[in-house]
């Protein structure tokens, strides 16, 4: 693998996600996408003629096809989601080097087989949370961390997709416990979208709880009007003294401090903090940041950005939430592989 022209690439799923990658692939001269895949022809084609690609070998129905070819080096994979775990697998085992979308997989035990292939294939597997690299969460990390916002009080995230959980496990690490309950457990696409409205409680290490909302409505009426835009991801984290709000993009936060006005220099001093945070980093198109760090780790036998095992976390704390709102009972971390919901996250959910 240790070859000195670009590393070979072949994009499994040409739908939007397909088109987010190659944004990006054209600034980064170890790689080449050589082809595309997708089980509607005519995607995958013109997926690979929008990219410059045309002729025999560079699209596919069947991603079987281009895993028998040896100038290929990496599977970038993001087909609809259920199809996702097959396609990884085949290609890990297959001794290729594989980048998989979010979510990972449906289930804790199709991360396990993923993480476990790629050790034994001796093969990188990474994982795409594009939005835990923005400045932003960037940023409220280090006030976490900075000490700044006095004893921490109580986190909030109100959002719809894994991305939401993903960033919460980035600031607060691996979660200890959670609860949760929702509207009505009418089941749509697992693990990707929960049901319906899920209200969840999660406790992370030093005593951080954090109330979580997320789903997807019929009425679908955004969260929250912030910084004079839109968004249906918004995170609030308070402290004794300073409280942050915040969503990944556009530089979308506010420093608050507290509500009778005390402490106001305190409080600007700290927006002045955050805001001076990290000035090299984007505060969007983390994917242009994920792809280049996993090429040079392929090329060079180091760690992604994001491993197989941190697309594991998300999906474990998918599945605590889903389990706890199905049993109205506690959850606590981690899921043992003897739990029916390691295998199905949606065992035992009634309706
Ligand atoms: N990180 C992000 O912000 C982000 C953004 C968009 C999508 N995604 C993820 O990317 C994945 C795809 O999402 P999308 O929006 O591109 O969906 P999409 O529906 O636009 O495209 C998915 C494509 O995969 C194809 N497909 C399905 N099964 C296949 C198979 N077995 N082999 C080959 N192709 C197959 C479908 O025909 C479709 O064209 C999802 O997991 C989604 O969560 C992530």
């Amino acid at each position: 693998m240790a070859r000195d022209i670009p590393l070979g690439v072949v994009i499994v799923g040409a739908g939007r996600a397909a088109e987010i990658h190659s944004w990006w692939y054209p600034e980064i001269p170890d790689a080449r996408v050589l082809a595309y895949v997708d089980l509607v022809e005519e995607k995958a084609r013109a997926r690979a003629e929008a990219n410059g690609l045309t002729g025999p070998g560079t699209y596919y129905t069947d991603y079987r096809q281009a895993l028998a070819r040896p100038d290929v080096d990496i599977f970038d994979v993001m087909p609809t989601p259920p199809a996702q775990p097959e396609i990884a697998m085949a290609a890990l085992e297959a001794g290729k080097h594989v980048l998989v979308e979010k979510p990972m997989a449906q289930s804790l035990a199709q991360c396990d087989k993923m993480i476990e292939i790629a050790r034994r294939r001796g093969v990188i597997l990474g994982q795409v949370h594009q939005n835990r690299l923005h400045r932003t969460p960037r940023r409220a990390k280090l006030l976490v961390q900075s000490g700044r916002m006095g004893q921490f009080v109580r986190a909030r995230a109100l959002g719809s997709t894994i991305h939401t959980l993903d960033t919460l496990i980035f600031i607060f690490g691996r979660p200890e416990w959670c609860a949760a309950d929702w509207s009505y457990p009418q089941l749509q696409e697992p693990v990707n979208r929960p049901p319906a409205w899920l209200n969840g409680v999660v406790r992370f290490p030093n005593g951080v709880s954090c109330s979580i909302e997320m789903g997807y409505d019929a009425v679908c009426v955004p969260q929250i009007y912030f910084n004079a835009g839109r968004t249906f991801v918004l995170f609030e984290l308070i402290g004794e003294r300073i409280g942050v709000s915040f969503a990944w993009v556009h530089n979308q936060s506010r420093i608050w401090g507290r509500w009778d006005g005390a402490d106001e220099a305190y409080v600007r001093e700290t927006q002045e903090w955050f805001d001076a945070q990290l000035p090299d980093v984007a505060d969007t198109n983390g994917h242009r940041v994920l792809l280049p760090a996993f090429i040079a780790a392929v090329r060079n036998g180091g760690r992604p950005l994001l491993t197989g095992e941190d697309g594991r976390q998300a999906i474990e704390l998918f599945t605590g939430l889903y389990k706890a709102a199905a049993t109205s009972q506690r959850v606590d971390f981690p899921i043992r592989s003897d739990d029916p919901f390691y295998s199905n996250p949606l065992a035992m959910i009634p309706g």
